[in-house]
């Protein structure tokens, strides 16, 4: 990446580059990158609005948490999507969006990452970057959909957080430099492939399962409502979930999130 941030105008070049028209917005400071979309989607900014951020100060991650980063080192923005999906269907943008920034990485880097599921990017068994896909849904219609990436661009290994250090990795810490412009101008090509008028690519789930590190792994998943389900994950069905092999026999899981296993059934390094 260099020296080289994201700017107003760098965005705007590599938003018209992968074909869309809305303008995007490019903060070099805010909150949220999806507050601010969600915000703009309820005045009634056109789909594939794209926010991006130099740094937030309210970055918010899945299941209640914080998304921390140091100024100008993350990859921060959020795509405002107004999909005709079922909304059974919606969690499949999590990952598509995943796997659209996990190839993208891999296309412009030669780090191997992949995609922990749900959402998560990882290199190995670290995090490198994760998704958060809000949706607005009422009288069963998908309003819209904010999908935020946060990636670890620039991050190097002391504006980690203490706690988060065993866990998280960085492009920068794996030796890998990429160009934020171009990062994000591949990221929307894939993104926009994979949902067009017609719904969902009918390759995403495949192409999901080939990039998804979690397959043929031992296995705890955590649902939301705080449930472990643990076993031999062995699949992602039609709408995201996780297959799990446990001695009970197969449980898709919805929501939440997992560890791998080591075959002792330890987690190969302390959960963040
Ligand atoms: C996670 O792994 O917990 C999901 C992290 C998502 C972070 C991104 S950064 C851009 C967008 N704006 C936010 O407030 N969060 C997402």
């Amino acid at each position: 990446m260099g020296s080289e941030t994201l700017s107003q105008d760098s965005l705007r070049a590599a938003v018209r580059a992968a074909g869309i028209e809305a303008p995007p917005r490019y903060h070099a400071s805010i909150g949220s990158t999806n507050v601010e979309a969600a915000r703009l989607a309820a005045e009634g900014a056109p789909a594939w609005t794209v926010v991006a951020a130099g740094h937030q100060t309210e970055g918010k991650g899945r299941l209640g948490r914080r998304w921390v980063e140091a100024p100008g080192r993350g990859l921060l923005m959020s795509v405002l999507l107004r999909p005709r999906i079922d909304p059974a269907e919606a969690p499949l943008i999590s990952l598509l969006a995943a796997l659209a920034m996990a190839d993208a990485c891999r296309e412009l880097t030669t780090a191997e990452v992949g995609c922990k599921w749900p959402n998560d990017l990882v290199i190995g068994e670290r995090k490198v970057g994760g998704v958060l896909a809000e949706a607005r849904i009422e009288g069963g219609e998908v309003i819209h959909v904010v999908v935020g990436t946060g990636v670890n661009a620039r991050m190097r290994a002391e504006d980690f957080p203490q706690e988060l250090r065993p866990t998280a990795t960085s492009l920068e810490v794996e030796g890998e430099a990429v160009h934020p412009a171009l990062l994000v101008r591949r990221y929307l090509e894939r993104l926009r492939r994979g949902l067009g008028r017609e719904g969902f690519s009918p390759a995403l789930l495949d192409a999901y399962r080939e990039r998804c590190v979690s397959l043929r792994r031992t296995v705890r998943a955590t649902t939301t409502e705080g449930e472990e389900v643990e076993g031999m994950a062995v699949d992602v069905d039609e709408r995201g979930g996780l297959v799990i092999e446990t001695p009970r026999g197969r449980r898709a899981v919805a929501f939440g999130e997992v560890a791998h296993l080591a075959p002792e059934g330890l987690p190969t390094r302390p959960e963040a």
